[in-house]
């Protein structure tokens, strides 16, 4: 427990001063403590051993006789096995769950704010948002949403596929659909692969689009109007797919890779200048140091192909370049699936040795793992194909919907649409941000639409259950945020401890890029207040025991309300 630490640093900081041990000799045990069954700060003292010349357990009692009264109000002390327990007195978690009750920003402090550029969804024009998109653009939004709550202006980017030679046959398949087609009437779910498989069957479409290729790129405005009729095609679908999900995202956020297209030419003279271009079969390339491919030759980065195309990386490092030097960022998260680790990795490495980026600037990929069926394979539609995402997030309302109107027929249509939503969304988008990201996981609708467990469902329950307290006596919320409380319960304390936990929690999160580590921890406060409210009556308690568990409940309440909105999920008032 963090704040039980810093508590704990100055008493234990004079008994250490004391017994003659350096500050660098203890520091990192505290900070190193763990919360064990019996302790909220377990520090062992066994490093301390050949330092003092004693045994742990020796040290323990010493530095336990050391701090003597001075932890009263604070903590108890105990030794244990060369181990000090330090377990929070009520009164200092009262007095904590005080602070955050009377705080708008539930004692969640603001950092020093940095500018973040997060490079999340990302889907590619001409096609369908597919699952693997679902991941970037969920874990992306709540790192958006989490970092901006922490005081960092966050840069959102989505570095949408919009450029680059599959354009050429693209513009040619709309043109022999017809360019008057309405956009709505475009059937995005087989325009990739009916261009593609044209272009490998059929001699002539794949001529005229390599002719198109080299229109698209000498900006003939003919060629890029229909670009822009496929660009904007593709941007209703994205918005439908971003509004149903509720996600930050807007056109405004749109860097491409055809935003760095005028760039390209640059990254290529930049890089020969800085000695590190060669060539290779023709095209142009770039040998980082420490690659090598299986047999063991370097392996290149390509940045310019024989045919005078440019590549996937070529666009990241004028991407890189323009984060730099226009958006005046030093910290850039990708959020993309760990299948491309080795292209950034690559592409750091090259921008690091051509000097585009130094010390400073801190690029990091934030992958994820794969979403699979229950069958343990990558997730696939009914037909075997990719699964569409807009299709996936119908289907989440539609089961909420029919949740709902088992669990609560007296619900208002409109409202229950409205629950069915969030329930929906919810569910999908907590089923994927509460797993660690670099792990796969299961999609599996019982799972995550399940009341138990750790699901969106669970979390948002516990909120509407606290809202409903309130509104049947008629109470109003606010009207408790500078009450005392009290813990005198086991459980009271148990949700206190809970609740204490979370800017930790959060900043967690924030700095290992991991939303999961957030969401255990809300669960965690649900699971809580779960078996305080079992046991601890609350309207039908009295006086001052009344007021401190009202407060309670509010607290809780905030708490998830607001956990749940940094990880982009919404919480109905009752359902
Ligand atoms: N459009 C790419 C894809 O769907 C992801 C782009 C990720 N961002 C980047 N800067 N490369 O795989």
């Amino acid at each position: 427990m963090r704040d039980l630490v810093e508590a704990i640093r100055p008493l234990l900081k004079a008994v250490m001063s004391d017994l003659d041990v350096g500050e660098e000799d203890w520091s990192g045990l505290l900070a190193g403590s763990t919360v064990s069954d019996f302790a909220d700060v377990a520090m062992p003292c066994h490093s301390l051993a050949r330092v003092l010349r004693q045994s742990p357990a020796a040290i323990a009692e010493d530095v336990l006789a050391g701090l003597g009264s001075s932890t009263a109000g604070i903590c108890t002390v105990s030794s244990v096995n060369g181990f000090l327990n330090f377990t929070a007195d009520n009164e200092w978690l009262s007095m904590r769950m005080e602070e955050a009750s009377a705080d708008e920003r539930l004692r969640v402090a603001v950092e020093d704010s940095r500018i973040i550029v997060i490079d999340y969804s990302s889907p590619n024009v001409a096609k369908h948002m597919h699952v693997g998109h679902l991941r970037s653009t969920v874990i992306g939004d709540a790192l958006n949403r989490m970092l901006t709550y922490k005081g960092h202006t966050v840069v959102p980017e989505n570095h949408v596929g919009d450029w680059g030679t599959p354009f050429g046959m693209l513009i040619e398949h709309l043109i022999d659909i017809g360019i008057e087609t309405p956009p709505d009437e475009i059937d995005l779910g087989s325009f990739y692969s009916d261009a593609r498989s044209k272009f490998d069957s059929d001699a002539a479409f794949a001529n005229r689009s390599r002719k198109r290729v080299v229109r698209m790129q000498a900006s003939e405005p003919e060629t890029i109007a229909h670009w822009q009729m496929l660009v904007n095609r593709s941007l209703l679908h994205f918005n439908d797919v971003y509004q149903m999900m509720g996600v930050l995202l807007t056109d405004d956020d749109l860097a491409g890779e055809s935003k760095y297209e005028a760039a390209l030419p640059d990254v290529v003279d930049m890089l020969a200048a800085a000695g590190l271009l060669e060539e290779s079969e023709g095209a142009k390339v770039v040998y980082p140091e420490g690659w090598i491919n299986r047999e063991g030759e370097p392996l290149p980065l390509i940045i310019q192909k024989a045919d005078g195309g440019y590549n996937y990386a070529t666009s990241d490092l004028a991407c890189i370049i323009d984060r730099i030097q226009n958006v005046g960022s030093r910290d850039f998260l990708y959020v993309v699936g760990a299948e491309q680790a080795q292209h950034f990795a690559m592409v750091f490495e090259v921008a690091r040795s051509a000097g585009f980026m130094d010390e400073s600037v801190n690029a990091i990929h934030v992958p994820f793992g794969l979403v699979l069926g229950t069958d343990g394979k990558k997730l696939a539609s009914r037909t075997g194909g990719a699964v569409q995402l807009k299709d996936l997030l119908v289907e989440a309302v539609e089961r909420a919907d029919s949740l709902i109107a088992e669990k609560n027929p007296e619900l208002p249509a409109d409202e229950r649409a409205e629950v069915a939503h969030m329930l929906g969304i919810g569910s999908v988008k907590y089923a994927d941000i509460s797993t660690d990201r670099a792990n796969n996981y299961t999609f599996d609708w019982e799972k995550m639409l399940s009341f138990e467990g750790n699901t969106a469902p669970y979390l948002q329950y516990a909120h509407a259950r606290i809202c409903s307290i309130f509104s049947k006596a008629e109470l109003e919320r606010d009207s408790f945020r500078n009450s005392s409380i009290s813990l005198d319960d086991e459980r009271e304390a148990t949700l206190a401890r809970a609740i204490i936990a979370f800017p930790q929690a959060l900043d967690l999160a924030c700095a290992t890029h991991s939303p999961h580590k957030l969401a255990t921890q809300l669960h965690a406060i649900a699971q809580a207040f779960a078996s305080f409210y079992e046991s601890c009556p609350v309207i039908a308690s009295e006086g001052l025991t009344r007021e401190s568990r009202l407060a309670l409940c509010d607290l809780t309440a905030r708490t998830l309300e607001t956990g749940l909105s940094l990880l982009g999920i919404s919480v109905p008032q009752r359902m």
